[in-house]
């Protein structure tokens, strides 16, 4: 039977999270007469114990050699190496191969770059999982905005920071409640891009440019940290009917554009002050038809994942016809 050739870059806990995925609800799937297979998984160390199961994977340490027979290339490759990703997506980018991406910051800062490689080669860039964990997010900036103008996309997008402030809110000291946000596996290796604001940051500048056609230099937006938040703030926002909350909003004013990113007091009644622990919230102002929120996980293994699965399947139903025999 024909094959469709996956290709990874990268096999992290989400990587692996995905493979998991692919194993378990792609198994002799066929689409467009063509089955799938994973063709080879670029990783740095191919000595490296994992905790999936690796025995029918192929791996290797050259990721040119992991895009080259591949028709679709799936990039894990965490917050590392943003350079280098960027290389390898251009390269899979120009040998038209269907890409389907993770990494925030990659994004972030080559976007504008990345996308138009990818409009000029005719091929597809997948990102939902940079944005929002589970929220289908690049769907939904996909299929709006026709009609009307977006003038401001705001909320929180970093489950880190959101999970604590939601715990310092309730009592628990900084360094617990980031360890916890640790131990769940939602902050970044180096958790200073979380509470620093840089990973909203991030975020913020993908679903402006998706969102608004406006791809920001990252270097001219500077974030505040949650670091400096005493319990004490805490309890006083509280007294005052507000909570404090790690909030983006990016704004269009003409062909204005702003962007805030950092902890805000927020009325108890507004729709982000419920929005506790790793969820995140996506509101999206239109010229017509005002705010409409999207509300989920926001970080976590399997939701990111499972964001990627289904890029995965949305990249195979526009290919249709299968590239390799
Ligand atoms: N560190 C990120 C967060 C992971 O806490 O939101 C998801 O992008």
């Amino acid at each position: 039977m024909k094959r469709i050739r996956l290709s990874f870059l990268g096999l992290g806990v989400v990587g692996s999270q995905l493979m998991e995925y692919i194993r378990d609800r792609l198994d002799g799937t066929v689409f467009g007469g063509a089955g799938i297979s994973v063709h080879k998984v670029f990783v740095r160390d191919v000595t490296k114990k994992r905790w999936i199961d690796i025995s029918g994977l192929t791996l290797t340490s050259n990721p040119y050699d992991a895009i080259r027979d591949a028709d679709i290339v799936v990039e894990c490759m965490g917050g590392s190496g943003t350079e280098l990703t960027r290389d390898l997506l251009l390269a899979a980018v120009r040998e038209h191969k269907s890409v389907i991406m993770s990494s925030k910051k990659c994004l972030a800062l080559y976007g504008r770059e990345l996308v138009h490689a990818a409009e000029e080669c005719g091929t597809s860039l997948c990102y939902d999982a940079t944005v929002g964990g589970g929220i289908p997010i690049s769907a939904v900036l996909a299929s709006m905005g026709k009609c009307e103008t977006t003038t401001r996309i705001y909320g929180i997008c970093n489950a880190t920071s959101n999970l604590i402030l939601s715990e310092m809110s309730g009592g628990a000291g900084y360094e617990a409640a980031l360890r916890r946000a640790q131990a769940l596996g939602y902050a970044e290796n180096d958790p200073s891009e979380d509470v620093d604001g840089l990973d909203a940051l991030y975020k913020a500048v993908i679903l402006m440019g998706f969102g608004m056609g406006h791809w920001a230099d990252c270097g001219s937006i500077k974030p505040l940290s949650i670091r400096n938040l005493t319990a004490a703030d805490l309890r006083k926002a509280g007294k005052e009917a507000y909570v404090i909350k790690p909030v983006f909003s990016v704004e269009r004013q003409g062909e204005e554009f702003s962007c805030f990113i950092g902890p805000r007091p927020v009325p108890t009644d507004s729709i982000l002050a419920p929005v506790k622990g790793n969820n995140n919230i996506i509101v999206i102002r239109g010229s017509e038809s005002g705010d409409r929120a999207f509300y989920g996980q926001g970080a976590g293994a399997k939701p990111t994942a499972s964001a990627m699965f289904d890029d995965l399947i949305r990249t195979l139903l526009e290919m249709r016809a299968p590239c390799r025999l």
